[in-house]
């Protein structure tokens, strides 16, 4: 019964072009509900982050993660509907993220989209959280269109993309190991930064100088347009160990600028090839790396020199947040894609 009205109300949403859809996001340590229209519209957005909670622990604890996101959910999707201004029953779906992300997290966003959508008698979208980041500049740029490329810059990846049209997404690139986001969180650990580490190493990286010769990272852009970040985070873990064993002052600062320097260099190089390649006049950025300036100003230079624009979400659209679930749903959504039944499950990984 459930299943066949909302595959009524799913397929009237490709001629809607005002569908309000709810989207709901917990794959990692933010809890996040949003209400957007037309994909690009915001009209209530709310994350409650659990920064707070992680950081005595250094970082993500899933278990932890998963607790959290059951006690905040309800309240986080009651408060971004009130904010909205509507009332449940005018929502025309209802997205979740179901991968890739911690497994326990994602199952929490997953079963509360289930029992919602259900409730309210509303068709649910499965979302991948990946291509949900790059949707984030839909809402930046209430004028963008494809064809572009995309760099996803998170905690748990680093892939730049070919997105020839609103549903299509071909890998071009990426790290073979480490995300960079997670290389950052790293460098921050063994500095004693707090969680998460991109933020603190970026502060302090400005007031420090790149001078120092981490690691011999390779200079060339590689043919695959492959990365690799466990080289570096490791060189940067031993340079600081083997100064502390000495008892010597570590220069934070100054580690922190050189790291990101050397983290950035073949990346910009790298994504400036990956849009050649794929002849495309525009780059956008996500993830919450995506809100490093020193990220953003390199690839605005390369982009000026090699004549591509670059586009990229306010740092609170880059991080993990549900407006950018709700405006992936909606372009789905218009091409007839992403309906699920309540069969839906979690999947830690997702390949492209
Ligand atoms: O997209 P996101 O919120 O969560 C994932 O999907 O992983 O990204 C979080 C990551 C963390 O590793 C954090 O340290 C990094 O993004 N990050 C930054 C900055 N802001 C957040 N990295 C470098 N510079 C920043 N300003
Ligand atoms: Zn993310």
């Amino acid at each position: 019964m459930y299943k066949d009205t909302a595959k009524l109300k799913f397929d009237a949403l490709k001629g809607n072009k005002d569908a309000l859809i709810l989207g709901i996001e917990s794959s990692c340590d933010e809890t996040a509900a949003a209400v957007v229209r037309g994909g690009r519209e915001v009209l209530g957005n709310v994350v409650a982050s659990q920064i707070d909670i992680h950081k005595r622990f250094g970082g993500v604890v899933p278990e932890v993660a998963s607790r959290n996101h059951t006690l905040a959910l309800p309240g986080i999707i009651d408060e971004a509907i009130s904010k909205a201004g509507i009332s449940p029953d005018m929502l025309d779906a209802v997205a979740v993220t179901y991968g890739a992300g911690l497994i326990g997290a994602l199952l929490v966003g997953v079963s509360s989209a289930k029992a919602y959508a259900y409730a309210i008698n509303k068709p649910l979208i499965a979302v991948n959280h990946i291509e949900a980041h790059v949707s984030a500049n839909y809402i930046a740029d209430p004028l963008l269109e494809p064809p572009f490329c995309a760099l996803v810059a998170s905690g748990g990846h680093t892939l730049i993309l070919d997105v020839p049209d609103h549903n299509s997404f071909v890998a071009l690139g990426g790290t073979l190991d480490d995300a960079l986001g997670e290389a950052f969180d790293k460098v921050a650990r063994v500095l004693g930064l707090p969680y998460p580490g991109g933020p603190n190493v970026e502060r302090l990286g400005r007031e420090g100088s790149p001078s120092i010769a981490l690691y011999k990272h390779p200079k060339g852009v590689r043919g695959d347009l492959s990365l690799s970040y466990s080289g570096l985070k490791t060189a940067v873990v031993n340079y600081v160990n083997t100064l502390k064993q000495k008892g010597l002052p570590v220069p934070v600062a100054d580690v922190c600028a050189s790291f990101t320097r050397e983290a950035l260099s073949l990346l910009v190089k790298t994504v400036t090839e990956a849009v050649s390649r794929a002849k495309r006049k525009r780059l956008v950025l996500a993830g919450g790396v995506a809100s490093n300036g020193d990220l953003r100003a390199c690839l605005a230079v390369a982009g000026r020199e090699n004549g591509f624009d670059v586009t990229y979400p306010a740092p609170a659209l880059c991080t993990d947040n549900a407006a950018m679930v709700a405006s992936r749903a909606y372009f789905m959504a218009r091409d007839g894609l992403g309906l699920a039944d309540l069969s839906l499950n979690a999947t830690s990984r997702i390949a492209f």
